[in-house]
C-alpha cells in the first residue's frame, strides 16, 4: 500500500513524496476501497502551496475522491457490499492505493462507468449539486452567471442549471475554453482575461456562483437582481496574492458589506465548504452523492473529463491545473 505525500510546501517536483502506507482499522461505518484512481481539485494545489487553510499539517496525504472497489467493511455498512465498484468523497487521504471512508460518502456505480466522470461526480458534482439545490435552490428559467465555468465545478453548475432551463452566462480564461462553453451549452460566454464580466453583462443575474473571490465577488454581488443569491465556494484568484500586503489586498477587495444591503434588496449570500459539509453533515453529502449519481445514471448530466494522468506524472497533472490549462476533471490512475 502506498500514498502519495506532501512533505513541502512549493512546485510538485518538491512537494510530492511516494511512501508505504499502513490503513488504520477499520471502524463500524466505514469502508476500506483499493484505489483505481484519484482525483484532482483545485484545493490540492492550494494545500501543496501552502495557502490551504483546512490542510493537515505536513506531511500529510490530500485528495478527496476515489473510485475503486470495496475490500472491506464495517459491520454497520448496508448499502455497498464486498467488491463493489464504488465512488467515494474522502476527508483527505485519497491520494493512496487504498482508502478506508466514512461509508456515507460511498456511493456503487456500474463496472463500465467511465473512470474519469465517476471522479468528477464526487466533489466536483457534489458542490455543484449543494450549491444549486441547497445552498439555494436554482429555479426554472432563471437567469444566472457561473464564474470559471470550464472547469470541474463550473461545468458541472452548468450541467445542473441546463437542466433547469437557466440562460447562463458563464466565464473562463481562453478562446479555447469559450468554445468549450458554448458546446457545454453556455448562452454567453466571457472572457474574463481580456473583458470585465461585470461590462458585458448588461442584465441583472438571479444567481452568481462565484468562486474567484475578491474583485470578482464584489462585482458579481453587484450584478445580482432583487431576490438575487450570491453562491460563494471559492477563491482562485488568492494564488495571485504573493505577499503579506498582497494578500491583505485581496482580502479588502471582497468588500465590506452590512446586513441591510440585504435585506432591503432581499438579496442573499451563501458560503459552500464541501469538507465542512462531508465531516459534519455526512447525510447531506450522501444526499448530493446519491442524486449527482442516478443524474449520470439517467443520461442527464455528463461530466467531461479533460485528462487522466498516470501517477508517474501527478507533476505534471498539477502543473496544469495550478497554470489554468485544464478543462473539466482531471484524474491520476495508478
Ligand atoms: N467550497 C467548496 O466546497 C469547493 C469544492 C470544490 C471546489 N471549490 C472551488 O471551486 C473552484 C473550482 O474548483 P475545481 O476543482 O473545479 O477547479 P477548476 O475550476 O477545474 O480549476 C480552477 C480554475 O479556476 C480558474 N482561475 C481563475 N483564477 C485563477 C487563478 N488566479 N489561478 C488559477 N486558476 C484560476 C481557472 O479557469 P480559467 O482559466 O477559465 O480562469 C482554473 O482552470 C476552486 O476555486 C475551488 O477551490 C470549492
Amino acid at each position: 500500500m502506498e500514498a502519495i505525500y506532501i512533505i513541502k510546501n512549493g512546485k510538485p517536483e518538491i512537494a510530492f513524496e511516494r511512501r508505504k502506507i499502513n490503513l488504520s482499522p477499520l471502524k463500524n461505518d466505514e469502508v476500506s476501497i483499493e484505489v483505481e484512481a484519484f482525483g484532482l481539485n483545485f484545493a490540492d494545489v492550494v494545500a501543496r502551496l501552502g495557502m490551504y487553510r483546512d490542510c493537515p499539517p505536513l506531511p500529510t496525504v490530500v485528495g478527496y475522491e476515489v473510485v475503486g472497489r470495496i475490500i472491506g467493511k464495517g459491520e454497520e455498512v448496508q448499502h455497498v457490499n464486498m467488491g463493489d465498484r464504488v465512488v467515494a468523497f474522502t476527508i483527505f487521504g485519497g491520494y493512496a492505493t487504498h482508502v478506508n471512508t466514512n461509508a456515507k460518502a460511498v456511493v456503487k456505480i456500474p463496472d463500465d462507468y467511465n473512470t474519469g466522470k465517476a471522479l468528477a461526480l464526487a466533489v466536483q458534482y457534489c458542490t455543484a449539486y449543494y450549491a444549486s439545490h441547497i445552498a439555494t435552490n436554482v429555479l426554472e428559467k432563471e437567469t444566472v452567471l457561473i464564474q470559471a465555468a470550464a472547469g470541474g465545478v463550473g461545468t458541472a453548475l452548468t450541467q445542473l442549471c441546463k437542466l433547469k432551463g437557466c440562460k447562463i452566462y458563464g466565464t473562463a480564461g481562453s478562446e479555447e475554453k469559450l468554445q468549450y462553453l458554448k458546446k457545454q451549452g453556455v448562452d454567453y460566454p466571457i472572457n474574463y482575461r481580456k473583458q470585465d464580466f461585470s461590462n458585458e453583462i448588461k442584465e441583472k443575474v438571479d444567481v452568481v456562483f462565484d468562486s474567484i473571490g475578491g474583485k470578482s465577488f464584489k462585482k458579481g454581488l453587484n450584478l445580482l437582481n432583487y431576490g438575487g443569491r450570491m453562491v460563494a465556494f471559492g477563491a482562485a484568484s488568492q494564488l495571485e496574492a504573493g505577499n503579506f500586503f498582497k494578500k491583505v489586498k485581496f482580502g479588502l477587495s471582497f468588500g465590506f458589506y452590512h446586513p441591510a444591503m440585504f435585506i432591503m434588496n432581499s438579496k442573499t449570500l451563501a458560503g459552500v465548504n464541501m469538507l465542512k459539509i462531508g465531516i459534519h453533515k455526512p447525510d447531506i453529502l450522501q444526499y448530493c452523492m446519491q442524486n449527482v449519481v442516478k443524474l449520470a445514471e439517467d443520461g442527464k448530466i455528463d461530466p467531461y473529463v479533460g485528462q487522466m494522468f498516470p501517477v508517474e506524472k501527478l507533476n505534471e497533472a498539477h502543473t496544469a491545473l495550478e497554470n489554468r490549462a485544464t478543462k473539466g476533471k482531471v484524474g491520476v490512475y495508478w
